[in-house]
């Protein structure tokens, strides 16, 4: 395992043998299987590739992701080797949607942008027209997928009296839209319309490259895209064009194609705000995350169902 925060370490060691990733090794699967080797349970976090090579040690029952997201595990190869797969659902949902506001304000508002010129010793005075944004009050939010973040998202855009459309593969209840205000379109028509447009889909072959060159021109050009799901979701050397022609307003990234990289040409723009993958890093949801995935390596390496098993398939077996 990689460190973790109480208490996650506390609970382990009561139960297991604990052994740590070696440091400052490259994240390579190679490297991860020659780490866990001999050993029946990783904890893992997003930046580790566990794949065929991984999966396929002898002895390995359990990989606790501490992350809702899962896209760095081969699902269907851990089923097809026995070896359960946990996530942490639930306890970063709402730490993660304050973060989706945090970077729509940001981006909209122009944050980032302002705090760089004042250190750079550009902030002369107020300014009748010092760095104008983009009001998120009364605008229209378009959120690509409402599972429990997007919905998350969707209730405090409430608060901002903010329009709702969505997309999604299922509708949500009538009552929830209703609640929410919110309305399921399709993508082309959410673009079209929708003044700050939130990513809330999970990685799969289907939403690589959801957000690429003709869907970024078909947002208006006052719109902000923010993206906390996951990199490639949005291909990013066409959102950095888009960005500097002006296609669109701004952006606000936590998360990117190829982390720790950052696309060199977003790199230079202004008008994107960049965060290191932080969403759901409040204190408090850290370490309940850390807490959930202990849990969840216990009850698999006792041979107990974990709370939050992904491949139930491997106990029905
Ligand atoms: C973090 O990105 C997560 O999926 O929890």
């Amino acid at each position: 395992m990689h460190k973790i925060l109480d208490p996650g370490p506390a609970l382990l060691a009561e139960v297991v043998e604990l052994v740590s990733y070696p440091e400052g090794q490259p994240l390579e699967e190679s490297s991860l299987r020659r780490a866990a080797e001999g050993y029946q349970g990783i904890l893992s976090q997003v930046m580790d590739p566990i794949g065929e090579e991984v999966l396929s040690l002898p002895g390995l029952k359990i990989v606790s992701n501490v992350a809702v997201g899962f896209d760095n595990i081969d699902l269907e190869a851990a089923t097809r080797h026995g070896v359960m797969v946990t996530n942490t659902p639930g306890v970063l949902t709402d730490t993660t949607a304050d973060f989706a506001f945090a970077l729509l304000m940001a981006a909209g508002r122009r944050v980032a942008e302002g705090d760089r010129e004042l250190r750079r010793g550009e902030f002369h005075g107020w300014g009748i027209d010092t760095l104008l944004g983009q009001d998120l009050h009364g605008a229209t939010l378009g959120l690509i997928g409402v599972g429990r973040i997007g919905g998350a998202v969707a209730r405090r855009a409430k608060g901002f009296d903010m329009q709702i459309l969505y997309t999604d593969a299922v509708s949500l209840p009538p009552e929830v839209e209703q609640e929410l205000g919110a309305r399921r379109v399709e993508l082309p028509e959410l673009l079209r319309e929708a003044d700050f447009v939130s990513l809330h889909v999970p990685l799969t072959d289907e939403t690589r490259h959801l957000i690429s060159t003709e869907e970024l021109g078909q947002m208006k050009r006052t719109a902000v895209l923010v993206n906390t799901s996951r990199g490639p979701v949005v291909d990013e050397a066409a959102l950095a064009a888009a960005l500097a022609e002006g296609q669109i307003f701004a952006a606000g990234l936590d998360v990117f194609e190829r982390e720790p990289e950052v696309h060199p040409a977003l790199l230079g723009l202004e008008n994107v705000v960049l965060t290191p993958h932080i969403a759901s890093g409040s204190v408090r949801t850290r370490s309940e995350m850390c807490a959930i995935a202990a849990r969840n390596l216990i009850a698999g390496l006792r041979g107990e169902r974990p709370p939050n098993l992904l491949n139930q398939e491997v106990l029905d077996k």
